[in-house]
């Protein structure tokens, strides 16, 4: 049986290739997306997943859009600072058949998760805005969730600041309302992300499946080897993280991604270590584990993954 989604997207380019394997992949039931501020503004997240949805043929996936600012930073609005990995609006054509759907995103969060039989996973993939609002509008909505994999966080090292990741450094408030929530938590953070590398070759791979998915999961990869390679070189050189997509090849293949289970939390105090995963992988705080937390990724699963998901049509 093919697991039941809900994806939370603050699309950009690498949450263009997680909607698309969750789309297309015959292990995930997409049962809809959310969009939240985040990469750029939630109206482009918003267009931006609707462009997608059209290009692979499958505009029926409904999207609801959400919050428009974080929970308590109302500055936080700005496009990510590395906006040359995303930009505002993604290289598709603009959005035709598919369309947003009416009413807020965390009302239908909280609608379609206490109209469940408490199958869904959540798999929130930017800022955790829409989720936690949804859980403190409506606390009932945890006993039907029966996992949230996120997307975010980091131990080693951050991308927004030294210490934070971005999707939980533009709304920490409401990342550590969702790690503390008491439902079971994955988090893919930057630690497995940046070790399943996406490189020029594997784009040009893509390209030969010849399927509009892998086409455009290859320019949008481009985009990203550019933009990591002008701001951000990782390791290798011409390849970079597609961090959102890791995160839905978990809920295929959870051997893709290995975890440790230890109590995390979100430093939303710290002038200089704001919307930090503060990791206690030696239990110093005395408190019980609460998330598994992936350190390691299978970098070569992840790109069979890709190819096998993405070479499919709707
Ligand atoms: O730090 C990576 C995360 O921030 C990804 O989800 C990316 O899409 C951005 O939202
Ligand atoms: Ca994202």
């Amino acid at each position: 049986m093919p697991t039941k989604v809900i994806l939370d997207v603050d699309t950009g380019t690498d949450d263009a290739v997680a909607l698309m394997v969750a789309a297309l992949s015959p292990d995930i039931e997409l049962i809809g997306a959310t969009t939240v501020n985040g990469n750029t503004a939630v109206h482009s997240c918003t267009e931006n997943t609707l462009r997608v949805l059209d290009w692979i043929g499958l505009p029926q996936i409904p999207v609801h859009q959400g919050m428009t600012r974080p929970l308590a930073r109302q500055q936080m609005t700005q496009l990510n600072p590395a906006s040359r990995i995303h930009g505002d609006l993604l290289d598709l054509p603009p959005a035709a058949t598919a369309r947003i759907q009416p009413g807020h995103a965390v009302d239908w969060l909280i609608d379609t998760f206490l109209a469940s039989d408490g199958d869904i996973t959540l798999v929130p993939v930017g800022p955790l805005t829409n989720v936690a609002t949804a859980i403190q509008k409506e606390p009932r909505i945890l006993e039907k969730i029966p996992e949230i994999v996120i997307m975010g966080g980091a131990h080693d090292h951050g991308n927004s600041t030294a210490s934070a990741e971005f999707n939980i450094w533009l709304d920490p408030e409401a990342a550590r309302i969702v790690v503390n929530c008491g439902r079971p938590i994955r988090m893919v953070p930057l630690d497995a992300t940046h070790r399943a590398l996406v490189s020029l070759d594997d784009c040009r791979a893509l390209r030969a499946l010849g399927t509009p998915a892998a086409e455009a999961a290859a320019r949008f990869v481009e985009k990203r080897i550019e933009g990591y390679d002008a701001t951000q070189p990782m390791h290798r050189a011409s390849a970079a993280p597609v961090h959102d997509a890791l995160a839905v090849c978990a809920i295929i293949d959870s051997t893709v991604i290995t975890t440790q289970f230890i109590p995390v939390d979100v430093e939303t105090g710290g002038e200089l270590s704001v919307g930090r995963t503060v990791c206690d992988f030696r239990f110093r705080s005395r408190k019980p584990p609460n998330v598994h937390f992936a350190m390691d990724a299978d970098e070569p699963k992840f790109i069979r993954m890709l190819m096998e998901t993405l070479g499919r049509t709707a």
